[in-house]
């Protein structure tokens, strides 16, 4: 089982021009769990991820994966799954023609290829062309991509886009499985509600800021939440509170119990002998938590390295902040050029080294002889 590794940023900041966005961005992504990355549209999350994968070069600071740079990772593809949101695959290949195009780049043996098939349920379409896939078939398609090389790392942004329902619990279970192997999971979304169900660890990122790192339970402090519990016998629940010091308030609808969590008062009901009616956790719900966070509403930075808050009305870009700000195509072009090779790798085949010529010359005639009407798949 290949092994997970901590993602590590360090005071990473990139502009772009005048904007900011990337800021001091300094964190921590443990293997084992799963860990959503959150902000809203514009926050710097694609950016953060494009650093981490040396898709970008950071205009300070330093992303790492096991304590090395993307571009010095011996065996990439086999270390770190990355599914970015502008991945785009060519429409006339097909699928499993794309993926043995990658296998075949990072000497991955082809069997894998229909094993990432399989695994993300496109075992039977692997032979059409990508151009006919539906949005949902070609994240699930990313997503074989990133498997390929069995990696450690998985570096996913916004996969749940364009997933029917079933889709998105089916991702939801499978990172969830693949953290439990001992992999990294790194999942972005700008929606809380998205990922709510999988993520056991979050990052919030607003204009390019760490806004909050912590569990998905430490994002409500407990003095803000209350349990709402209710009894036949209230009186008796009253008096089993009351022993125990507990405030709370009369609710036409029952107790409101400050500060306490449902496991809490059941426990004291419980031992009491009190049968319950209701029992049901109140407080913010964690999309306000959320949205306050990003709008700079409310700080909740469990650690004492947390950053400074924002100011709820700054300006989105704090130009102020970067008085040393390079030109505005400070993004190299050689930048953009890998970035085009990593991010749309067909591209980069369509120039054709040698090497591609060859494998291209053998997967069309593999994937011929494997459909029986022979419909050929190439341009
Ligand atoms: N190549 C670029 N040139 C100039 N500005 C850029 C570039 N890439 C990103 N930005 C800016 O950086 C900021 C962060 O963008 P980014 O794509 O990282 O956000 P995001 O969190 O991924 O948003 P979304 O949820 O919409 O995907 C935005 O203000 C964006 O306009
Ligand atoms: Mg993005």
């Amino acid at each position: 089982m290949p092994e997970g590794r901590v993602l590590e940023f360090t005071g990473v900041t990139k502009r772009f021009g005048p904007v900011t966005a990337v800021g001091a961005f300094t964190a921590r992504v443990e293997p084992g769990v799963v860990t959503g990355f959150l902000g809203p549209n514009g926050a710097g999350k694609t950016t953060t991820l494009r650093i981490l994968l040396g898709l970008v070069r950071a205009t300070s600071g330093v992303a790492t994966i096991g304590g090395q740079r993307y571009a010095e990772l011996a065996q990439p593809l086999q270390t770190v799954g990355a599914a970015l949101e502008a991945s785009s695959f060519h429409p006339g290949r097909t699928a499993a023609n794309h993926l043995k195009v990658y296998a075949q780049a990072a000497g991955i043996p082809h069997a894998r290829v229909d094993e990432a098939l399989g695994v993300v349920g496109l075992a039977d379409v692997g032979g059409r062309k990508v151009g006919g896939f539906s949005l949902g078939m070609r994240q699930r398609l990313g997503l074989a991509y990133t498997l390929l090389g069995d990696p450690g790392v998985l570096v996913l942004d916004e996969p749940a886009n364009g997933l029917d329902p079933e889709g998105i619990k089916w991702m939801r279970g499978f990172l969830r499985e693949l953290a439990a192997q001992g992999r990294t999971v790194l999942v972005s979304s700008h929606m809380l509600a998205e990922i709510q169900q999988s993520a056991d660890s979050l990052l919030v990122i607003a204009r390019g800021r760490l806004v909050f790192q912590g569990s998905l339970e430490a994002l409500t402090p407990p003095d803000e939440f209350a349990t709402l519990v209710d009894a036949p016998d209230r009186a008796a629940l009253r008096t089993a509170l009351d022993a125990r010091g507990l405030g709370y308030d009369v609710m036409r609808s029952g107790l409101s119990v400050r500060g306490a969590d449902p496991a809490a008062v059941g426990a004291i009901a419980a031992a009491a002998g009190i049968a319950l009616s209701t029992l049901q956790r109140r407080g913010p719900a964690l999309e306000e938590v959320f949205l306050d966070l990003v709008n700079g509403i409310r700080t909740h930075m469990p650690d004492a390295a947390a950053p400074p808050a924002i100011a709820p009305a700054a300006p989105a870009l704090p130009a102020a902040e970067a008085p040393d700000v390079p030109p505005a195509e400070e993004e190299a072009p050689d930048d953009l050029d890998e970035a085009i090779a990593v991010d749309r790798p067909w591209e980069a085949a369509e120039e054709k080294t040698e090497s591609d010529v060859e494998a291209d010359h053998f997967f069309s005639r593999y994937d011929d002889a494997r459909r029986p009407d022979g419909e050929g798949d190439r341009r």
